[in-house]
Formats: structure tokens, C-alpha cells, sequence
């Protein structure tokens, strides 16, 4: 992955941190983006203190619900490093846990925002300079919920459902020229996300219930999630594309 580069949204935290991590631990240059400037200095010194092979770290504010700013973040990669090779959809939200019947309609609207008009607006811009290039490799966040329904979070399973549609889609369109978009639909991990839903879910919502839904009875680690990650932007993966990896300790094969 020598002297490659990667572009990782919402990636001064958790998955997309851990990710940034294992690429960059594989001579792999990485620029995180994100809404918060501290958070990403502060992942990029992390970042380029464990850097390989002179892969450099990078990180560039940038909200996904701005297209305008998709297209302008991609250009500011390629005017710097000169090429895009891989991108990791990751930034997401999930603002709610609550039966459909009681959630609130803007939640709702800001998760398709983020999560779905977000992925697709980036997810463009890396099409675009991938097919100029001839080659490149993507991965979106989806979830447990993009491939299952989920009591208390309709309106995210919904988010995430169109996750994997588009990737699919996205997938089916490039085949054929060089560009391969994969998913990957991760069971319960111990980041930021899980923490605020365990603080303001509801009593039912706690680690012991979260855990048992999965057959390893545990919450997933980010290194395991970005493992697989990695595995599908690397050419060890040359042969896959429209494909959804569940990571998810054995929930899939219930
Ligand atoms: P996280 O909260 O640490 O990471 C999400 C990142 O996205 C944060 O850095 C956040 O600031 C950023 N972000 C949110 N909205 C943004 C916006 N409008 N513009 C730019 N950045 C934005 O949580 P985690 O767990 O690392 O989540 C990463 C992805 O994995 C998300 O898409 C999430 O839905 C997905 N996922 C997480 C699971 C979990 O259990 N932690 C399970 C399945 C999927």
C-alpha cells in the first residue's frame, strides 16, 4: 500500500481513527476530515508519529452535508498528493434511539443528511478522480442496521439500508473500469456513537442487552472493524466489489 492515499471522512474518532491508524502504519498517506479542527491536529500528531515509509497526515475541516465542499475537499488532495487511491465513507450519525412512533421527525432528517446525502456527495468526488485515474478502491460505513431491521433505531436502519444501496449500485456502475466500492456492516463497536446511545437510550439499551444481541456476546473493537477495512482497499481484495462484509461477532448468521 506503499506511497498510496486515503481519504477517511469523520476520521479523527473511533472506526475512521482506527483506520487511519492501520493505513498509515502501512506507509499509506492519510487525510481525515471532520467538522472539529482540535480533534483532527490532534489525530494527525498522533497520526504522524506512527507514520511508515514517509506516508504523511493530513487533516482537512469539512462538513459531508456541504456537496459543494466534497468537491472542493477532493480537489485539494489531488492539487497536494496528486492522486486519490482509496476513500473510507465513514462519517456518520446516529442522534436517536426510539420505536418510530415516538422519534422526532428532525432526527430523522439530519441522519439522512449525514449519513446518506453525505456518503454520496463524497462518494461522487472519489468516483470522479478514481475513473480518471483508472483505479480505485472505496469503502462506506454501513452497519448491522443497513442489513436488518433494529428495534429503537428505525430511522438510522433506514440510513444505513441506503448505505448498502448505494454501494451496491455505485459498485454495479464501475465495475468494469477499474473502481471498486465494498461496504462493510459492523455489529455493536465501543466508540463514541455506542457511548451516547448507551448515556440517553433507554433502560433496555444497556452493554449487557447491546452484547448478548451479538453471538460473541461482546461489543466489536475499531481495530477489528478497520481490519476488514483495510483487507478491502488493499489489492488482496482485487476480485470483490459490491460487497457488504459483516463484522459483527456471528450476528449476520442468525
Ligand atoms: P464516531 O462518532 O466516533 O465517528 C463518527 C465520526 O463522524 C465522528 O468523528 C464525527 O465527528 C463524524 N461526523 C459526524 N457527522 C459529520 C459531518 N456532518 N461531517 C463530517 N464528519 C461528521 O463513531 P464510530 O462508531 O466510529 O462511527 C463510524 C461509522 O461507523 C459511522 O458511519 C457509524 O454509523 C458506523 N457504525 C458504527 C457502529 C458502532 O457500533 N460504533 C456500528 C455500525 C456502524
Amino acid at each position: 500500500m506503499t506511497h498510496q492515499v486515503a481519504l477517511i471522512t469523520g476520521g479523527a474518532s473511533g472506526i475512521g481513527l482506527e483506520t487511519a491508524r492501520k493505513l498509515i502504519g502501512q506507509g499509506v498517506t492519510v487525510v481525515i476530515s471532520g467538522r472539529r479542527q482540535e480533534a483532527g491536529d490532534a489525530a494527525v500528531k498522533e497520526l504522524q508519529s506512527i507514520a511508515r515509509d514517509g506516508a504523511q497526515a493530513r487533516f482537512i475541516r469539512n462538513d459531508v452535508t456541504d456537496e459543494a465542499a466534497a468537491e472542493a475537499m477532493i480537489d485539494q488532495i489531488v492539487s497536494e498528493f496528486g492522486r486519490l487511491d482509496m476513500a473510507v465513507n465513514n462519517a456518520g450519525i446516529s442522534n436517536e434511539t426510539a420505536t418510530i412512533e415516538g422519534s422526532d421527525s428532525d432526527n430523522f432528517r439530519a441522519m439522512i443528511d449525514t449519513n446518506i446525502l453525505g456518503l454520496y456527495f463524497d462518494m461522487k468526488y472519489e468516483i470522479r478522480q478514481m475513473l480518471k485515474q483508472g483505479k480505485g478502491a472505496i469503502v462506506n460505513l454501513a452497519s448491522i442496521a443497513g442489513l436488518n431491521g433494529m428495534p429503537w433505531a428505525g430511522a438510522y436502519s433506514a440510513t444505513k439500508h441506503a448505505v448498502a444501496g448505494l454501494t451496491k449500485s455505485a459498485a454495479l456502475d464501475h465495475a468494469a473500469q477499474g473502481v471498486r466500492i465494498n461496504g462493510v456492516a459492523p455489529g455493536a463497536v465501543r466508540t463514541d456513537i455506542i457511548a451516547k446511545q448507551l448515556e440517553g437510550g433507554d433502560d433496555n439499551y444497556n452493554e449487557a442487552n447491546i452484547s448478548a444481541m451479538h453471538p460473541m456476546n461482546r461489543l466489536g473493537r475499531p481495530e477489528e472493524i478497520a481490519n476488514g477495512i483495510a483487507w478491502l482497499l488493499s489489492d488482496e481484495a482485487s476480485f470483490v466489489t459490491g460487497h457488504i462484509l459483516s463484522i459483527d461477532g456471528g450476528f449476520q448468521a442468525k
